[in-house]
């Protein structure tokens, strides 16, 4: 198969992550993200995903990450990690193009045992989403019934997670162990610094992502967002900060604490959108290609998955014709636009 680079998209960007979900559900219902009750028909077998990763590596793509829905609940998860190990380890492979394979998760079925095999199946690296502190808060991010009792058992499962991920290897230090929080204005935006506390001590970088409005279920509203720079500002007048920037392509801005405790990142979809430079492919379980996390509908790859010619193809020619950038173009595009959901995208 011939390796020539992938050309980048109409606004110049080159693909440099796919993010690959292994299913839509979830075993917790956030209501900002509302994952689906059930997988669609037809999910992309192992076979067809090692083969949509090999052409993607040959295309540009550096970066795997795995994601739901809850990763975690597919059978599939731990097979796909040793097939494309396997592949990385073989001298003049295309998988060994792939610098970084990550997984986010809620961490709710993170035991030991899970973390340990994820660990040797050769997974670099973890985020573990957690948006509360606080018992009553937590359950309600997550869309739990069962008030403050869930919570708090939710908020020492999530904890036990990051533990044994830290436990099986994962180090926190280099990056490859972090925590990303949803902060929604007028819900948990009290658990800010709360959970800045807690990434602190657990010396762990925390990611505080603005509310976005992907899918159409969540009831999404601008008065819901708290700013970056208002979250910044906050954290600042307690643990004083010092700007480190965001890396070209990536999602977070982060910052220093001046006390030497590590970092703390934004990621700012909303208030200063990050179009400019978004390397990454999204294909859901069952095989829709999306380049935004804001499209209505994605591309059926099910159709070219068979072969490693015609897959590769249509993705040259998926990426040639991307010219989407929603978060910059948000201001102007009708509210009443549709948009495919979160947990079926991946995020
Ligand atoms: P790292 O490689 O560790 O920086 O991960 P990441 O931030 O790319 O991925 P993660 O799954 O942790 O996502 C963090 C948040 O960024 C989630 O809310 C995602 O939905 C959001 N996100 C990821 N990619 C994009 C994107 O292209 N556009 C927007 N608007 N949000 C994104
Ligand atoms: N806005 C921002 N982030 C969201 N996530 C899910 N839904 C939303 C939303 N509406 C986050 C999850 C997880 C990541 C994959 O995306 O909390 O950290
Ligand atoms: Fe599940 Fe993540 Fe969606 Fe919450 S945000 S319901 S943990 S997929």
């Amino acid at each position: 198969m011939s390796i020539a680079p992938l050309p980048a998209d109409r606004h110049g960007r080159p693909l440099g992550v796919l993010r690959l979900s292994l299913t839509g559900r979830c075993n917790l219902a956030c209501p900002y993200c509302c994952p689906d009750d059930a997988d669609p028909p037809d999910l992309l077998t192992l076979e067809q995903q090692v083969r949509l990763i090999r052409v993607g590596c040959g295309l540009g793509i550096h970066t795997l990450r795995l994601t739901g829905g809850e990763p975690l609940l597919s059978r599939r998860l731990l097979p796909l990690l040793q097939r494309v190990t396997e592949g990385r380890a073989t001298p003049a492979h295309p998988l060994q193009g792939l610098r970084d394979i990550a997984l986010t998760t809620n961490g709710v079925l993170l035991t030991e045992a899970r973390a340990s095999a994820l660990w040797a199946a050769g997974l670099d690296r973890i985020t573990i989403s957690l948006d509360a502190v606080d018992g009553p808060l937590a359950a309600r991010m997550a869309g739990l019934r069962g008030g403050a009792e869930a919570g708090t058992r939710l908020v020492q499962q999530v904890l036990a997670g990051l533990e044994a991920a830290r436990a099986a290897g994962f180090d926190p230090r280099s990056g490859a162990l972090k925590l990303n929080a949803v902060i929604q204005r007028g819900v948990n935006d009290d658990q800010l610094l709360p959970l800045v506390e807690l990434a602190r001590q657990r010396r762990v970088e925390l990611r505080l992502i603005e509310y976005m409005d992907v899918g159409n279920r969540n009831g999404w509203g601008p008065e819901q967002v708290v700013p970056a720079a208002e979250m910044i500002q906050r954290i600042h007048a307690h643990w004083p900060l010092e700007a480190l920037g965001r890396g070209i392509g990536g999602t977070a801005r982060r910052w220093r604490f001046s006390d030497g405790h590590g970092a703390v990142a934004v990621i700012a979809s909303i208030s200063e959108p990050f179009c400019g430079d978004c390397n990454r492919l999204r294909v859901t379980a069952d095989g829709q290609a999306f380049t935004c996390l804001f499209a209505a509908t994605g591309v059926d790859l099910r159709p070219h998955l068979q072969d490693e010619h015609r897959l590769r193809q249509r993705l040259v020619a998926l990426w040639h014709d991307r010219h989407d950038r929603y978060s910059e173009q948000r201001a102007e595009t009708p509210p009443d636009r549709p948009h495919a959901e979160m947990a079926y995208l991946g995020g």
